[in-house]
């Protein structure tokens, strides 16, 4: 069993089969428990937040737990103190904590510091709550991962790295199609045994799913006008989707920044499942708490 979730490859095989199907189950059951009774869960959140911050919050009370949310510019982690001297406060106080934070490192110190389990709530390298709901999100609509076709579409950041380390796990075949430069780094290319096709045109052909994210994610808005000239070309259109299969469908972790990487028509399109994607945070995060805090899965 994994001691934190800081990024999918945390996770066995059937850790991750594991985690879908006890998420199933609590989607089909609108599972209550009493998992985490007793237990409290920081929250410890740098930046913004709606979907992770919610599911997180519901998630801990489904399961009889408490999450308690602190405000990063109260704590300032590494400028009012140490992340080490906050790692090793909240384990006194806490049985979990979960995290979004600006520098990945910030979580492997939670993790190493603390002594209690450790959830990676967004880093700027990994994203692995959103990879678990979209695994889940597409087994629903497909039945089965193994053999799948998804082309990513967009900038190799946080969110394409869990997803290509979900993919290689559960065996869903990555066409990456991103300008040049931009990339996720070539180790997780070549464990997920993704290719890189620079036309989107060509990359979404034979999909099941196309898969779109931000073209500036928090942090990076310095960078913003030169990231959205790189990226010019890149917007998931509905010209886009119609080069894709009929019955491929659409997927977003949201938020999404409409004109950029992707236009309104096709989030609340027909073939888009992006609010499944957001349901599905809630029921994956239970069972990673269940996972990690809860003493195991069912
Ligand atoms: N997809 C996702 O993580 O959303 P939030 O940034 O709103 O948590
Ligand atoms: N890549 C985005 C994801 C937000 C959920 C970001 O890091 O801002």
């Amino acid at each position: 069993m994994p001691s934190h979730l800081l990024e999918i490859s945390n996770l066995s095989k059937d850790d991750l089969s594991g985690l879908l199907a006890t998420a199933a189950h609590f989607k089909k059951t609108r599972y209550r428990g009493a998992e985490l009774r007793g237990k409290t869960l920081a929250l410890l959140f740098e930046k913004a937040s709606l979907r992770t911050r919610t599911t997180l919050e519901v998630a801990a009370l489904h399961l009889g737990g408490h999450a308690v949310y602190l405000d990063s510019r109260q704590i300032a982690l590494g400028v009012r103190e140490p992340v080490l001297d906050v790692a090793k406060n909240l384990g006194r106080w806490l049985d979990g904590i979960a995290a979004r934070v600006n520098k990945h490192e910030t979580v492997s110190i939670l993790a190493r510091e603390s002594g209690v389990p450790v959830i990676n709530a967004l880093s700027d390298l990994h994203h692995p709550l959103q990879a678990l709901a979209d695994l889940l999100t597409l087994q629903e609509n497909f039945s089965t991962l193994r053999g799948l076709r998804l082309a990513y579409v967009g900038d190799g950041n946080n969110v394409l790295a869990s997803l290509l380390e979900a993919a290689a796990l559960a065996g869903v075949e990555v066409v990456v199609s991103t300008p040049e430069g931009y990339e996720p780094a070539k180790e997780l290319l070549r464990r997920a045994a993704a290719k890189v096709v620079r036309d989107p045109f060509a990359a979404v052909k034979g999909a099941n799913a196309v898969y779109t994210d931000v073209w500036v994610s928090m942090g990076q808005e310095e960078e913003a006008q030169k990231r959205l000239r790189a990226f010019r070309g890149y917007t998931v259109t509905p010209q886009l989707m119609a080069a894709a299969p009929k019955d491929a469908i659409f997927m977003h972790c949201l938020p999404a920044h409409y004109g950029e990487e992707v236009v309104e028509e096709v989030v609340h399109g027909p073939q888009s499942k992006v609010f499944d994607q957001a349901e599905n945070r809630l029921h994956t995060v239970k069972a990673v708490l269940a996972l990690l805090l809860g003493g195991g899965l069912a």
